[in-house]
């Protein structure tokens, strides 16, 4: 009697924790989409492709209509800026002019991380909006010394059509505005994705 009893509690036991087991392996893929992505991944019917993505980058730190904004002050009074935060929701469009067609967002930060000279940290994910890429978003994470003639930076991840991409990102400056601060950065982005 008392066997039949714990063996019963165990199978209850057994029951009640099942599921909680499973649980961690549901989330990883917790849509169908995800799911069936992973499956087909793991099949390899996917095939891995090289993109190139050519847009120009919109960096407006003046005016009222600015969308980069300084969000902490350089520190120990140094020429590089060391210390200054800027917060940006730059406009991303395909020809260099700020009027010609759409293709994005850049959304992140750029800090001044360099003491001896100015070198920024930029984290930012390019946020497409249009065709394809549509809602796709690439994250970039690397050094930009704005006074080089084509600075790099690595592509370290992405969501979307751009899964599991990795990459570079070279970043040219097409025309800036001493006075202002506004710039236009020339970008080409190559990278890797399924
Ligand atoms: C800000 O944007 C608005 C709407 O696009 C425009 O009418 C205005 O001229 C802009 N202001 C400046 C200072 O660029
Ligand atoms: C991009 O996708 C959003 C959300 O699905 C949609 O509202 C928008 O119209 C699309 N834009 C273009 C240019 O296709």
């Amino acid at each position: 009697m008392a066997t039949t009893a714990t063996i019963s509690s165990l199978l209850l036991l057994l029951l009640l924790l099942l599921p909680s087991l499973f649980l961690p392996i549901c989330g990883l893929s917790d849509t169908k989409a995800g799911a069936q992505f992973a499956r087909r991944a793991h099949m390899k019917k996917l095939r891995q492709k090289v993109s190139h993505l050519h847009f120009y980058f919109h960096d407006v730190v003046s005016g009222r209509n600015a969308t980069a904004v300084r969000v902490t002050e350089p520190v120990m009074n140094l020429p590089s800026a060391f210390g200054m935060i800027t917060m940006m929701d730059d406009l991303l469009t395909e020809a260099p002019e700020p009027t010609s067609k759409a293709v994005g967002r850049a959304q992140g930060m750029y800090a001044s991380a360099a003491q001896q000279e100015l070198g920024l940290l930029m984290a930012m994910n390019l946020v497409f909006t249009e065709g394809k890429y549509n809602g796709s978003v690439l994250t970039v994470l690397g050094r930009n010394p704005p006074f080089q003639q084509v600075r790099e930076m690595p592509v370290v991840g992405g969501s979307g059509l751009f899964r599991f991409a990795r990459g570079f990102a070279q970043a040219h400056t097409h025309w800036f505005d001493l006075k202002s601060g506004d710039a236009v950065v020339e970008y080409n982005v190559y990278v890797m994705h399924y």
